[in-house]
């Protein structure tokens, strides 16, 4: 154990959330340090988004009223204000006036926005950069910090376990290349991010464990909501159809890619296997039903007719969206036929409980981004709004956590790393948890499967504390941090009754014969 650090605030993680943290706090004359597992920028899910970030313009009621409509009338109607009311006032100072980020314009004047539109929204109101958003803002945001003279970034560096006392965070114990530092905080940010780690197919970056969250709930702050896990509509899939099939050994980039609902947005349809567009059978809205909706549909469609594609013939898409078109090129994929999709775990719209600036149940804790709940999203999520949502309640959380006294109490006592076995030991338990996520605690939910998947993440998580009794390792926190919040996932799953929004129940497919898998004798 190397000596402590101390740093007024302490944030981790570095996506929109976490870097709006960090600016508010040093704005409010604090000294930051912000630790982040990424060494690249495209370590954190800000990078990957694609549409864009939602602004009020000149409507909040109306934009509160679609947020509040996608989700079912879930979202908090009170956090939903928080969020329309600051989002032109924030993207203005942070995005437009302290970062310059080119937002897309029709080519008139400099602030003639191009505004586009998404998956329930009821007008043009999303700020975006081709379909590349989140790098565009993401990359000016690191360098603008990595210059503050308050500010330090550090790559490579993994938070395992918060320092508190009797309801108090005082800081983390930080990993880097090894190394375990104790670092007091006046006050802690959580902006971990998603949980994409946990489900096979995911638009998350590696290291989506739900680092933040588990290490919440293990020091006692609430987290609630978890069962609303949002599946994006349409992510391409052609690289896993090409290696269940033979492989041509042409070379291509693997792994599934987002395609943006601002693809839908411009006008283009899905059609099944069949070639047959399906969408208005399902909502009135077809394409741009709310998220969960579309999703859904296109996971019955696959199954009944074997695949569903994006036919993007009816937009100029080449034109619109070439960073897509090169993706699609670097991917093998033949747009012009259609783009081949499938639903892939998105983003968590529950996680740590937070008040409107961010506050957690616990002192001096706090939570921003996609780790947080901050009520806003409710059951699902609308298009476009968690940049947003991150800037907003990161500004919050930045301000009120400056300008705290540091207090050094004992930190945790970690053990030496063993490399060796632990990472073997993760990489097999990962795999075991993220099949019972997708078989049990997926799109659809079946209350039986869910206790089913309950008993086999608590045996898991019983061997991941075993071995982290005496292995400390990233890999096994990582791991210990996707036990603990798969299982809070299942349990507030099981616990929540009603089918709404990303919580679907399906309770008659063991009737119907079509019976998940009873787990293995391996699980
Ligand atoms: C997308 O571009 O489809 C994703 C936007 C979002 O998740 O809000």
């Amino acid at each position: 154990m190397t000596d402590h650090n101390e740093t007024d605030v302490l944030v981790v993680g570095s996506g929109i959330a976490g870097l709006a943290s960090a600016l508010a706090a040093a704005r409010g004359g604090a000294d930051v340090t912000v630790a982040t597992k990424a060494t690249r920028p495209e370590g954190a899910s800000s990078w990957w988004a694609q549409g864009g970030i939602a602004i009020a313009r000149d409507d909040p009621e109306q934009f509160k009223a679609d947020i509040l409509a996608a989700s079912s009338d879930t979202a908090d109607p009170d956090a939903v204000d928080v969020l329309v009311e600051n989002a032109n006032e924030a993207v203005e100072d942070v995005l437009l006036e302290t970062l310059d980020v080119e937002f897309d314009t029709n080519g008139g004047t400099e602030d003639d926005f191009d505004f586009g539109r998404e998956a329930a929204h009821s007008s043009n109101r999303i700020l975006h950069v081709d379909a590349s958003t989140g790098k565009h803002i993401h990359i000016p945001f690191l360098n603008y910090l990595a210059d503050h003279d308050d500010v330090t970034i550090r790559d490579g560096t993994a938070a395992l376990e918060l320092i508190r006392h009797e309801g108090r965070v005082h800081g983390a114990v930080l990993e880097s290349d090894g190394d375990f530092e104790p670092t007091y905080a006046g006050a802690v940010v959580l902006a971990t991010g998603g949980i994409g780690d946990l489900y096979p197919r995911t638009t998350n970056p590696t290291g989506s464990t739900g680092d933040g969250i588990a290490m919440a709930a293990l020091a006692g702050a609430d987290v609630t909501d978890m069962e609303y896990v949002q599946f994006h509509p349409t992510v391409c899939v052609a690289s896993e159809a090409r290696s269940a099939s033979d492989r041509s050994g042409e070379a291509a980039e693997e792994g599934p890619f987002l395609v943006s609902e601002a693809v839908r947005g411009e006008g283009a349809v899905l059609r099944n296997g069949d070639g047959e567009r399906f969408m208005p059978d399902y909502h009135e809205d077809a394409e741009l039903a709310p998220r969960d909706v579309v999703a859904r549909a296109v996971k019955t469609e696959r199954d009944a007719t074997g695949e569903v594609t994006l036919d993007v013939s009816p937009l100029d898409f080449a034109g619109e969206f070439p960073d897509l078109v090169e993706k699609c090129e670097d991917h093998g994929v033949d747009w012009t036929d259609g783009i081949p999709v499938a639903p892939a775990e998105h983003f968590l719209c529950g996680g740590i409980d937070v008040d409107d600036r961010g506050r957690t149940t616990l002192d001096r804790l706090y939570a921003v981004g996609e780790c947080a709940r901050t009520g806003v999203h409710g059951a699902n999520r609308l298009a476009s709004t968690s940049l947003l949502e991150g800037l907003v309640w990161g500004l919050r959380a930045g301000d009120d956590a400056a300008g705290r006294e540091v207090e050094v109490i004992e930190a945790p006592e970690l053990l030496e790393r063993d490399p060796e076995l632990p990472e073997r030991f993760a990489e097999e338990k990962f795999h075991r948890l993220r099949r019972v996520m997708d078989e049990y605690v997926g799109l659809e939910r079946d209350p039986d499967d869910l206790g089913r998947a309950m008993a086999v993440l608590r045996r898991l998580k019983g061997e991941v504390d075993a071995y982290t009794r005496t292995r400390t390792s990233r890999s096994l926190y990582e791991l210990r941090a996707a036990s603990v919040t798969s299982l809070l996932i299942a349990r507030q799953a099981a616990e929540n009754e009603e089918s709404v929004g990303c919580h679907h129940l399906v309770e008659e497919a063991s009737a119907d014969g079509d019976q998940a898998p009873e787990p293995r004798a391996d699980d």
